[in-house]
């Protein structure tokens, strides 16, 4: 059960369907374009969108707000060292201001940077910065244990042939374009070994870092009576620094973190932040996120509440295939993902069968998901939605009701032929921006 109480709720808007449908023509098909009144369960990200604890909220007060050398500064710091163990530490307002400042300092044109899976916004970035993006993820299915791993023959060749242009290579864990599924301890640590030989800075995407650390406690041998933070602790220690989005794995509603152990390379990146995040000692954040986030990093990685986080998951997972719903199945740690050519069988893949999917979805619950496919991905990427489920938000209640209305919505539209047309095709990040309309 959940490891809390309800102190302070918040209201869910309730539409009829004829005010959905009006919210979905206004957004043009696009989840990303509607507007949170319109929507009743919102599984579009687990991002940012977390409910904060007491204890978040009563540290938020002591936010101090000095420009320079703040004591929220000096909290948020002694969290970040003490959790992951860097030496140097800068704020930054989300993660993908870590992606920015950190391949600001270290990409150039023609730069590979090597991931088992790039996030959207961390593949942007890098091309953003002339940099292309390799992703050598592990080839499998969901069943093995740990289905985010890196390849780490192909990590051995990939720098054996292009080590002078590779600056440097990431884990991200959980992996999120795989699914949200965890990358093992031995994995990392061979990531970690192969990059030393080459002398390549080794770097962690730790967005979810404390789901993967329960994921390694549950199923990696040696790992089982180690709590989530000696876990979380030795991932860290395999790395020379890590980014982190607190906006995830830290419960908090803001904020990004970028620690690493050299001090070279932290000098390098000090300009990047002061120019574009702050001050080193703020990073776009005020002293009050600043607390929420240094709290928060504990409260994730405290074992009764990811007990619950996984178990939540677990139980909408099980309540899913209950109801014969095909998805990705064992499902990863932040979200659940569905086979969109399974639900609508008969749209093209050419029709948007994903988004397609989740404007039905919506027209008929309220419930906003999206599509995490070939649209964010690539063409040669699986039709995927996905319901991505926020820290401490919704209840068995809530998450049982999803289910329901997705097995409704797919038996209602086992035989449809026909999905979505694109009206407006931006050049980057389409998933998030363009336009589309019912064929
Ligand atoms: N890395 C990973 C693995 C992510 O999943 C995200 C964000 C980022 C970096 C960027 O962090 O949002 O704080 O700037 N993922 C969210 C999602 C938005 O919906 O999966 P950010």
């Amino acid at each position: 059960m959940e490891p809390y109480r309800v102190k302070s709720v918040e209201e869910i808007p309730f539409l009829t369907a004829e005010e959905r449908k009006d919210a979905i023509l206004k957004a043009d098909f696009n989840p990303y374009k509607m507007m949170a009144s319109t929507v009743t369960i919102d599984l579009l990200t687990d991002s940012g969108c977390s409910a904060m604890s007491t204890k978040q909220w009563s540290a938020m007060m002591l936010g101090d707000e000095s420009y320079a050398g703040s004591a929220s500064f000096e909290r948020y710091q002694s969290a970040v060292q003490d959790i992951t163990g860097y030496k140097y530490v800068l704020p930054t307002h989300q993660g993908r201001a870590c992606e920015k400042v950190l391949f600001n300092a270290l990409v150039t044109e023609g730069s590979v940077i090597v991931n088992n899976n790039h996030y959207d916004t961390t593949k942007t970035n890098i091309a953003l910065n002339k940099g292309i993006a390799l992703d050598i993820a592990m080839v499998t299915d969901d069943t093995v244990d740990f289905p985010g791993n890196m390849d780490i023959d192909k990590l051995k060749e990939v720098l054996a042939e292009k080590g002078e242009q590779i600056p440097l290579v990431m884990i991200t864990a959980t992996n999120n374009k795989m699914r949200g599924q965890p990358v093992s301890m031995a994995n990392i640590k061979a990531a970690s070994s192969v990059c030393k030989a080459h002398g390549v800075p080794f770097i962690l995407d730790g967005c979810r870092f404390a789901e993967n650390s329960w994921f390694i406690k549950e199923r990696e041998n040696g790992y089982g009576d180690m709590t989530p933070r000696e876990i979380a602790k030795e991932m860290f220690s395999y790395a020379d620094g890590c980014m982190i989005s607190a906006k995830k794995d830290a419960n908090s509603n803001i904020g990004g973190v970028l620690a690493m152990n050299s001090e070279d390379l932290y000098e390098r990146c000090v300009p990047y932040v002061i120019a574009t995040e702050g001050h080193t000692t703020y990073g776009g954040l005020s002293g009050r996120d600043l607390e929420a986030v240094a709290v928060g990093l504990y409260e994730v990685l405290d074992e009764s509440y990811l007990r619950y986080r996984r178990a939540n998951l677990k139980f909408f997972e099980e309540e899913l295939i209950r109801q014969g719903v095909p998805g990705v199945f064992p499902a990863g740690g932040h979200a659940i993902f569905l086979n969109a050519n399974k639900l609508c069988p008969k749209i093209p893949a050419d029709e948007f069968p994903g988004l397609t999917f989740a404007g039905l979805l919506y027209m008929e619950s309220g419930v906003r998901c999206c599509d995490l496919g070939r649209l964010a991905f690539g063409p040669d990427a699986p039709d995927l939605i996905r319901l991505a489920v926020p820290r401490r938000v919704y209840t068995t209640e809530h998450l049982k009701y999803v289910a329901r209305m997705i097995a409704q919505v797919t038996e209602k539209n086992k035989d449809r032929k026909s999905g979505l047309i694109m009206t407006k095709s931006p050049p980057h990040l389409k998933h998030l921006t363009a336009s589309f309309k019912m064929k």
